[in-house]
């Protein structure tokens, strides 16, 4: 419905400045039966202070009065105000101030006074289009403003009630209504019914379902109706999963509506992005237990694996225990880091997984391995690589366990790597490894005294093993003493294998 001119001219103020004083009532009395809001003032310096004070829109003024003129009082008001609108009234054409000084002064007219107001009207009227305009543009330019500042807050995906809030208290500041509310629907995929509602003013919760129910969109998204404006909130897929309802400031609903337009998109991207957040955030938690469980029962599995390839009978049980043990202390020895310490004990208990798969029929063989026999069996250091490979908690020590058979003159196995080719945590694991191997009984040998071990360690170093790892092994023994490194290592006791037969 059209709204009758004394509404809409309700919100300017006018002054009327004349040192006549029957022409500023008269003026006064005319505007005011328009629906204006007129003050008038007859001096024209106290004129000035007045505009300064009394944030007017429109100031009518006598060109001729005294004791200052009224293209004077222009010039003053002007160095401080530029927006007010001025119609300067003269009392004959020829009185009029040139037209050079009505631009100079940002003058918006002048009016040939006369016993009707009728043309004075038109111009007054014509200021009150612009200021409207005005007055959208900078309502439009302090709402988008305001937006755009707030919109952080909106992407802040921390927690739902936190993101609701602040879509609340952004639309109270952009709209200025008295109240506003905010409906959403809980995630239809999930089947979830439940509505959450957050209000704030004077807007109770329990009207907010019956707003919501008598909204008919039909096809728009923003719903101006009875002083509210609502906004439909959809998902990707243009769904309503939600409504904004806010109260307006009167007089500017088409542009408020627009800024609701561009408002409420912003809200359905953040509540859509917040609910993908929150299912990536479910599913990587779903994902990371499902892991994490994977990786326990895979470690169980590869456990019991050792278990096997230790156990498997009396000559080859607590060998990786003994190695990880002695290849962890020679490291330590070397000051190496705790991390490095760690792979190395870790590698250390696994080494020869790659054991399980080679038959009982050549791991027990009491006699030499044969060509074929010896191929088989070095394989083990690849294939204890590979089923090592599988998780991600074993990735630092796959190299050094496929290593762990290397030799420094390049003649080990898998990859015949030279000297600093291998890693240097499989160099320690294969002195601990051949160490415990000499000194354990087989069931193709006796258990070789301490001394003659060390002797084979010495003869092997720099062609078998690494220089530096041998002095560290020996210096170690010197210094723990035969009798505490025997003890320690629990060498010379009839259990175990190890390093191969060749
Ligand atoms: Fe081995």
């Amino acid at each position: 419905m059209r709204k009758n001119r004394r509404t809409l001219h309700k919100d300017f103020r006018i002054l009327t400045l004349d040192d006549d004083v029957i022409m500023t009532s008269t003026l006064q009395a005319y505007f005011q039966r328009s629906g204006y809001y007129v003050d008038v003032i007859n001096d024209p310096c106290r004129a000035i202070e007045q505009v300064r004070e009394g944030a007017y829109d429109i100031l009518l003024l006598d060109f001729l009065m005294t004791p200052i003129c009224g293209d004077q009082v222009v010039e003053e008001i002007r160095k401080f105000n530029k927006d007010i609108y001025i119609i300067l009234l003269t009392g004959h054409k020829s009185m009029a101030p040139p037209i050079r000084t009505i631009r100079e002064l940002d003058i918006q007219g002048y009016y040939e006074k006369s016993d009707r107001f009728d043309q004075l009207e038109l111009l007054v009227e014509s200021c009150v289009k612009s200021i409207s305009q005005m007055r959208i543009i900078q309502n439009y330019k302090t709402g988008l403003s305001q937006m755009m500042d707030s919109l952080p807050q909106l992407y802040n995906l921390d927690n739902t009630q936190s993101i609701f809030e602040s879509i609340l208290r952004i639309t109270g500041k952009v709209f200025c209504g008295e109240g506003a509310f905010l409906m959403v629907w809980g995630p239809k995929e999930e089947g979830e019914t439940e509505k959450i509602i957050h209000v704030t003013g004077n807007i109770s919760r329990e009207e907010v379902p019956r707003m919501v129910e008598t909204a008919q969109f039909d096809g728009q998204t923003v719903l101006c109706r009875d002083g509210m404006m609502l906004a439909a909130i959809e998902d990707e897929s243009r769904r309503t999963i939600g409504i904004l309802g806010t109260g307006m400031s009167p007089g500017t609903e088409y542009v408020q509506a627009q800024m609701m337009e561009i408002y409420v998109r912003q809200i359905s991207s953040a509540i859509h992005n917040m609910r993908l957040h929150q299912l990536v955030s479910v599913k990587n938690e779903e994902l990371t237990r499902a892991y994490e469980q994977l990786n326990e029962s895979y470690v169980e599995i590869i456990n019991a694996m050792r278990t096997v390839v230790d156990e498997r009978d009396i000559y080859t049980r607590g060998h990786s225990d003994r190695v990880s043990e002695l290849a962890a202390d020679l490291a330590s020895w070397l000051q190496k880091d705790k991390r490095f310490v760690d792979r190395v004990r870790l590698a250390g208990l696994f080494h020869d997984i790659g054991k399980v798969g080679i038959s009982d029929k050549i791991l027990m063989k009491p006699d030499k391995l044969d060509e074929k026999e010896y191929a088989d069996i070095k394989k083990h250091s690849d294939k204890g690589a590979k089923i090592l490979s599988a998780i991600t908690l074993f990735n630092d020590v796959v190299p050094i366990v496929r290593s762990h058979h290397e030799r420094m003159d390049g003649k080990g196995y898998p990859d015949g790597l030279q000297g600093e080719e291998i890693p240097e945590e499989s160099q320690i694991i294969a002195v601990a490894d051949s160490f415990d191997a000499m000194t354990s009984h087989r069931h193709y040998r006796s258990n070789l005294p301490l001394s003659a071990a060390v002797e084979e360690l010495e003869q092997g170093r720099g062609t078998q093993f690494a220089p530096h790892v041998v002095d560290a092994f020996l210096e170690m023994l010197e210094s723990m003493g035969e009798e505490s490194f025997s003890q320690k290592y629990d060498t010379g006791k009839e259990h175990d294998e190890g390093g191969e037969k060749r």
